[in-house]
């Protein structure tokens, strides 16, 4: 069952019925200001940190589910609607939401009166702008009033949720003419305040929620709105808000248009104030002004249109399958957009105050946006390594507003230095800019004690060769990719924290994952070595290598795919000799990413085994047999049920590993059913089951083991999102960057005929025709540059600004 349809010539995704099994959300904001926004008008918005930072309120996991955010009421002789349907939840004559890129745009109809709310935020801009505009399509003369209503969050988004007995008497506001300032805090230690404003006289306000909804009411039915009557209500501690009274008075066939601006404004210690409790509203009013007219508004759609128009132009695709072509040229790379802004912050399943950027979360998703906007992934990079300590390990995580490494989190995940030299090695093949390599970047922030960031690559490297085992293979610290699997934790105490409790500190636990990222890697290390001329570190490096790939043939292989780890009593996890988790995908995954297996038939296999034991209708999930008892020597993966999360869920994460793998084994069939039955417009026919949005992937799907395989959770902020199109643009369709040039190598299903792609790369532009004619699945035949035939399957870099035309046809 649908819920709306795809309109790909808008690059939207459009909701016809509002009841969407899951709130379907969408991001606006691409620098600093942000907000969420879900096909109902639900959400919130924040200025560069969702927790620290957080511009309204929200309360997740709230009865009905999403409760609260930027709505409008309408008020006509006592009927009352909603143009997002909620919270009134009024039938609607007409409903449509429009997800676009980096906007929403909501449109409604109740007796013949239209109103349609544009939400987004302009580029540059430091807040959100509502365009609303009324239209009456009937033959008589409407009156009816119009309400607006957001709740001020008090910065701090957990404080705002837990210490009441201080907030309740700390907020305040101020109200000029149309404009409701929000300034709780800024008498002390803030510089900053908050505003909503509309463009137009009010009939009246509100600023505190108890006087406008009414102590008992819900969002639903606030007093004022159903009175009609704004109570002027001037908010003192409690909760503040923000809600406009309009009248609107609209003659047959008119339309009027109301522009509200939500913004955000930073104001410099010696100027915050014009006397004293009175803030300095300059900087708001210039930010007002900004949005004034329509005019203003369209100008502001045309940018961002074409700001999508740039990001996306990098890598587009003519195939056969409208399903593939949205996924690869819109809503994949939109998502990997949205996942290099957010990271793991804030989703409808991440709260904005639990976590800050991942170490190795943003090293992944960095391969998925670099192409879009390398200059931003090379300040990613720079932010990401200035967290790296001194020998090499790193902390798990670090604030987006400080950029300092996470202290309650952590270190020790000893998988994360290696992800660094992923990020590195596709920023320089995407952009040729090697200088990165010799910019000058701190240990933990520590501004005088710097290294290049090419040493900061080596100590990635050489803290794997420190941090050996039992069996020579890397030591796994509190837990690798897998965060659930946590071989030093024994915890048997409720609550406490399995990703940072290690009760066996110093331990043993070998990571084989961390091996195969180890040559996969640690061989990208030595590449850059051997370019930069260092070929006795380049050497020394391979030496270690060599060395690993001895000890996984020695200790890695379980006779038919790959060992896992050795847990702390150096017993084998994901062993054929175990009961349970006898398998798991992530070894299989890296190792033969890493090439291990390819020439002895190990690889074909480790596949065949996934194909028959991890395998199913809705992808292949992460471990088999699921756990089905709690293993202290496992830690959390062993508390998800059966079919869940880490324990035998379908992680869409590593899935791309297994397609890339299958796409190294030549077998695009495989790497293409893999890819199909994950991608999110394939699955827009089972969207009930599904449940969360259509048009981007999930972190999770329930898998085989579940009770009920197929639905997913997690929708938005994944590693998913940027691996799926590694594995679709670089190993499947098979335009891959290299320092030199493009390689390009599709590895497709046989039945495909060819494909066009267009890509941009270091200034020039190629128009890549693949042909099939012979109906193979990888192989080249010919590849040529502009009429003349090359010699081997590397593109070489063309002129800045030329257009060229690379004909690539597949056989013998
Ligand atoms: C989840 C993981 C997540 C980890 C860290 C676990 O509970 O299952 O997917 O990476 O927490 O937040
Ligand atoms: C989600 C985390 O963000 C990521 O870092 C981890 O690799 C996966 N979960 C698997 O546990």
């Amino acid at each position: 069952m649908k819920f709306g349809h795809f309109d790909d010539s808008n690059r939207e995704y459009v909701i016809t019925n509002p009841r969407t099994p899951y709130p379907w959300i969408n991001y606006l904001g691409n620098e600093d200001f942000f907000s969420i926004v879900t096909n109902t008008a639900g959400g919130y918005s924040f200025y560069k940190d969702a927790r620290l930072r957080r511009i309204t309120r929200y309360r997740y996991n709230n009865v009905p589910v999403d409760d609260g955010g930027k709505y409008f009421y309408i008020n006509e002789n006592g009927k009352l609607w909603s143009p997002g349907w909620k919270p009134v939840k009024t039938e609607l004559d007409r409903y449509e939401c429009r997800h676009g890129m980096g906007y929403t745009k909501i449109t409604s109809e109740v007796d013949q009166l239209e109103a349609e709310v544009l939400y987004m935020v302009p580029l540059g801009y430091h807040g959100e702008v509502q365009r609303v505009k009324l239209t009456n399509h009937s033959d008589r003369k409407r009156s009816f009033s119009l309400f607006s209503m957001v709740e001020w969050c008090l910065w701090d988004a957990l404080e705002d949720n837990t210490n009441f007995q201080r907030n309740f008497s700390t907020g305040q506001v101020e109200i000029v003419n149309s404009t409701i300032y929000h300034k709780t805090e800024y008498r002390e230690r803030r510089n900053h305040y908050a505003f909503y404003t509309v463009n137009e006289k009010l009939r009246g306000f509100d600023t505190d929620r108890e006087v406008f909804l009414g102590l008992y009411n819900g969002f639903d039915a606030p007093d004022a709105v159903v009175e009609s009557q704004s109570r002027n209500s001037h908010a003192h501690g409690w909760s503040p808000i923000a809600a406009h009274h309009l009248e609107i008075e609209l003659e047959p066939g008119e339309e009027k248009q109301l522009i509200f601006v939500l913004g955000y404004v930073e104001v410099p210690g010696a100027d915050k104030f014009v006397e004293n409790q009175v803030i300095n509203k300059v900087p708001a009013e210039q930010m007002i002004a900004k949005f004034q007219k329509p005019e203003d508004v369209d100008r502001a759609v045309e940018k961002l249109a074409s700001f999508w128009d740039d990001l996306l132009s990098v890598y587009q695709l003519e195939h056969s399958e409208e399903e593939l072509n949205r996924a690869v040229n819109i809503w994949n790379q939109y998502q990997c957009m949205v996942t290099f802004n957010f990271s793991r912050s804030a989703s409808f399943f991440e709260s904005g105050i639990g976590r800050g950027m991942g170490f190795r979360d943003s090293n992944q998703d960095l391969i998925g946006f670099v192409h879009q906007v390398p200059e931003r992934a090379r300040e990613r990079i720079i932010d990401i390594a200035s967290t790296q300590f001194e020998d090499g390990s790193a902390y798990h995580q670090y604030q987006p507003l400080t950029k300092k490494g996470n202290d309650a989190v952590g270190s020790n995940f000893n998988d994360d230095p290696l992800w660094l030299i992923l990020a590195c090695d596709e920023y320089i093949k995407e952009t040729g800019d090697w200088s990165i390599l010799d910019v000058m970047v701190p240990f933990d922030n520590d501004e005088s004690n710097k290294a290049t960031l090419f040493e900061h690559l080596k100590r990635s490297f050489y803290h794997v060769v420190h941090n050996l085992g039992p069996h020579q293979l890397p030591l796994i610290g509190r837990a690798d990719w897998n965060d659930c699997l946590n071989l030093n934790c024994f915890s048997e105490t409720p609550g406490e924290a399995f990703q940072t409790t290690e009760n066996k500190e110093g331990g043993v636990a070998e990571s084989v994952f961390i091996a195969g990222m180890f040559v996969l890697y640690g061989d990208a290390f030595v590449k850059l070595c051997e370019k930069r001329g260092l070929d006795k570190e380049a050497l020394e490096a391979a030496g270690h290598i060599d060395d690993m790939k001895k000890v996984v043939d020695e200790h890695g292989w379980d006779g038919l795919w790959f060992i896992r780890a050795y847990d702390h009593f150096g017993e084998k996890v994901g062993s054929n000799e175990r009961e349970e988790g006898k398998i798991f995908i992530e070894s299989q995954g890296m190792c033969i990413m890493a090439g291990i297996g390819l020439e002895d038939g190990r690889a074909r296999t480790a596949l065949d085994s996934v194909k028959e034991r991890l395998d199913c209708e809705y992808g292949i999930v992460l471990n088999n047999p699921a756990f089905t008892k709690y293993y202290v020597q496992y830690g959390e993966i062993s508390t998800y049920p059966e079919g869940y999360k880490e324990n035998a869920g379908i992680f869409c994460h590593n899935n791309p590993w297994i397609m890339i793998a299958e796409t190294l084994e030549g077998n695009g069939d495989a790497a293409w059913e893999y890819f199909r039955k994950i991608c999110p417009p394939y699955l827009e026919e089972i969207s009930d089951l599904h449940k969360t949005e259509p048009y981007v992937y999930s972190q999770m799907i329930a898998g085989k083991d579940a009770f009920k395989p197929g639905e997913a959770k997690n929708s938005w902020l994944t590693g998913t999102a940027s691996w799926n199109f590694y594995a679709i643009s670089q190993f499947i369709l098979g335009i891959r960057t290299d320092f030199d040039g493009l390689v390009i190598n599709p590895v497709i299903p046989k039945a495909w005929d060819g494909y066009v792609v267009t890509r941009k790369f270091r200034g020039a532009t190629y128009r890549i025709e693949v042909s099939n004619p012979t109906h193979v699945s990888t192989g080249i035949a010919e590849v040529s540059l502009n009429g003349e035939k090359l010699e081997g399957n590397l593109v070489p870099i063309c002129q800045e600004g030329s257009v060229n035309q690379v004909g690539v046809v597949l056989g013998k």
